[in-house]
């Protein structure tokens, strides 16, 4: 028997319509709602989550129409070791992604999906994944039994009616499906955070071949907001990767010299590690005349341009999913004014006078606090008051230094490719790699130190262009698209720079100053673009010498600078010779361009000069 719900006055997409039914028939909801996209609607799910305790209303005044919501302890991240590819064939996910048989997954999904929305709304979340009706842009349509996920969607792509509109009676749409994972029982009171009682519950699934996505379990993050990681990078990957373009875990900014020039670098940081806060940089009082703006803080999708054989990219986002922790106004002042209002706020501590507080946000904490598990938090009592991976969801048009291309359907030109890890010993500040070839294989070896989602692996991970849990095929394949597009589908491909903000001294403190100091990089970059900017050559790629960086308005020693670039050759050699490991778990899926690459690196280290002297510059 099919449910009754307004899908036929909305829509006349058949495929849709089926869709929307088969799924209700299996999850059995109470009822069936079709997301508009208005305020409206907004406010009124807001209320209701006021209302049922999963959300708290913060001050009107301090932080208009916003919201604090608190996750169960243990749904607080993304699930890596949950998180599958269901190719047809094991090779085809490749070693670095948990793989299950199609067939197999869907047997378990039907089972636990089986009457997973008893006593729950079913809602249809329509959205697009870049501006509306943009030749860049993609459209999925995600169920969920989370009005959480509902609002988030709302802020964190365009979403509604008019992506139905858009979709017309035949479009393509990627199917999102998403459970929470707790039925409730007749007469049982729901709770403030619904999700799977056991991580064996979880499931983070993606059907690369038919390009679907299925998620059952967790309410958080990049598990349940599929049009995020699920979506724009997994499911988006395998289809640049069909399709000639590339799906990335990248920031993009634009930087403006003051003589005008405008150019747009996209860079792959890891998770937490630093993307928020470099989309937003805001340059010292040195650097008078330059202006940096913000396109995107996660993800990029870039297409080359046949017209002019240029990468262009687009944020497929409409808000930033944000790491709370450590945002300030001296950090990331941008970040905060974005945040004035319009914000929910997932993990972050609640202030006596019904605010939120974070680490990091002021030197001083409160007093007294509630923390992100509801309980009594006072200063020193050993506890975080906000959960390390507490986030905000905030509309990215609020952001005082938004590119005014930012959803320019064209996309913006890509000028340079940045790489960075967070890497606290032997490990230079900036480097560029030699061509493409080079620049990918530094950027497929990129290492960092473990982050929220990870957490229980060692502490050191290889993390390949930032992309390790977002890759939705084989890892090596995936080498082999991006040093086939760089030859062969734009004229002349960006330079590529590893960059490293995270290097530490001895007592373990950072030696770098990073945040808006990082334009005095980020300036080096452009002008290596240009062709411009002096460099010294070294074993493993062009660094820059004392003289390549401004120096303007800042204490920092020759002394620290040579500290901070300083490679220690046997230890060089040491990591050059461990990635072999990485490479040989890839079999004949590896381009032979990275073991070739390799080698070179490991040569150089062996015959260049003992010391690259950087104080010659
Ligand atoms: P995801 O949203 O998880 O993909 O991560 P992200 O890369 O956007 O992370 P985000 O910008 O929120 O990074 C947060 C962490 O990086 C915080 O701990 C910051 O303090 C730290 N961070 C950012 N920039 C810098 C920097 O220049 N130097 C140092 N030392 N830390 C930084
Ligand atoms: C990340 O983990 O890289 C994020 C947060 O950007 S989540 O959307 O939860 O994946
Ligand atoms: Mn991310």
């Amino acid at each position: 028997m099919t449910m009754r719900h307004d899908g036929a006055k909305r829509t006349k997409h058949r495929r849709l319509l089926q869709w929307v039914d088969e799924m209700a028939q299996l999850c059995t909801p109470e009822r069936i709602y079709w997301c508009d996209g208005s305020q409206e609607e907004y406010d009124r799910l807001c209320d209701e989550m006021v209302q049922s305790g999963t959300f708290i209303r913060l001050d009107p005044e301090k932080r208009p129409n916003s919201f604090l919501a608190r996750s169960h302890p243990s749904d607080v991240a993304r699930v890596e070791d949950r998180t599958f590819i269901c190719s047809q064939r094991a090779e085809d996910a490749g070693p670095t992604n948990n793989w299950m048989p199609p067939a197999e997954m869907r047997a378990r999904l039907n089972d636990l999906f089986t009457g997973c929305m008893r006593g729950r709304t079913m809602y249809v979340i329509p959205f697009s994944m870049g501006p509306l009706g943009s030749p860049i842009a993609h459209i999925g349509v995600e169920i969920t039994d989370s009005p959480y996920v509902v609002v988030n969607q709302r802020i964190m792509t365009r979403m509604g009616q008019a992506v139905l509109d858009v979709l017309d009676d035949d479009g393509e749409f990627v199917p999102c499906m998403h459970s929470v994972g707790a039925p409730l029982e007749t007469g049982e009171v729901d709770v403030p955070w619904p999700c799977a009682q056991s991580i064996e519950d979880k499931y983070i699934s993606h059907f690369p071949e038919t390009r679907e996505i299925w998620s059952y379990g967790s309410g958080y993050g990049g598990n349940a907001l599929l049009g995020k990681k699920c979506f724009a990078l997994r499911i988006a990957s395998v289809m640049a990767r069909d399709e000639g373009w590339l799906a990335e875990h990248m920031l993009i900014l634009g930087v403006e010299s003051p003589e005008g020039h405008k150019r747009y670098v996209a860079a792959a940081f890891p998770s937490a590690c630093g993307k928020t806060n470099f989309a937003m940089l805001i340059p010292p009082p040195a650097f008078a005349g330059w202006k940096v703006t913000t396109v995107g803080d996660d993800i990029a999708w870039i297409k080359p341009n046949p017209a002019d054989g240029k990468f262009y990219g687009i944020n497929p986002e409409y808000g930033f999913f944000g790491v709370a922790p450590g945002t300030n106004e001296k950090s990331n002042p941008n970040a905060v004014a974005t945040l004035h209002a319009n914000v929910i706020f997932t993990n972050t501590a609640l202030t006596d006078d019904g605010d939120v507080w974070w680490e990091g946000l002021t030197d001083e904490p409160p007093e007294h606090l509630i923390d992100w598990q509801g309980r009594d938090w006072t200063p020193g009592c050993g506890r975080p008051a906000a959960h390390p991976n507490s986030r905000f969801t905030a509309p990215a048009g609020q952001c005082p230094s938004i590119d005014p291309d930012w959803e320019n359907p064209k996309g913006v030109p890509i000028d340079a490719f940045l790489f960075g890890g967070r890497v606290s010993k032997n490990f230079p500040l900036v480097y560029q790699a030699y061509n493409w070839e080079h620049g990918v294989y530094i950027a497929a070896t990129m290492g960092s130190e473990a982050t929220a989602a990870a957490i229980g692996q060692a502490s050191m991970r290889r993390d390949p262009m930032a992309m390790l849990p977002f890759c939705g095929y084989n890892m090596a394949q995936y080498w082999r698209h991006w040093l086939r597009i760089g030859r062969l589908q734009v004229t002349a491909p960006p330079p590529i720079f590893r960059v490293n903000w995270f290097r530490k001294d001895n007592h373990g403190r950072f030696i770098w100053p990073g945040f808006g100091e990082n334009m005095r990089v980020l300036k080096w970059v452009i002008e290596r673009c240009e062709g411009r900017a002096p460099a010294v050559e070294s074993p493993i790629g062009w660094l820059p010498g004392w003289e390549g960086l401004l120096w303007e308005g800042i204490e920092f020693k020759r002394a620290d600078f040579f500290e901070i670039m300083n490679i220690d050759k046997e230890k060089a050699r040491q990591e050059t010779n461990e990635q072999e490991e990485l490479f040989t778990r890839f079999g004949d899926h590896l381009p032979r361009e990275m073991e070739l690459q390799r080698e070179m690196q490991l040569a150089r280290l062996y015959h260049s000069p003992e010391v690259w002297d950087l104080s010659r510059t």
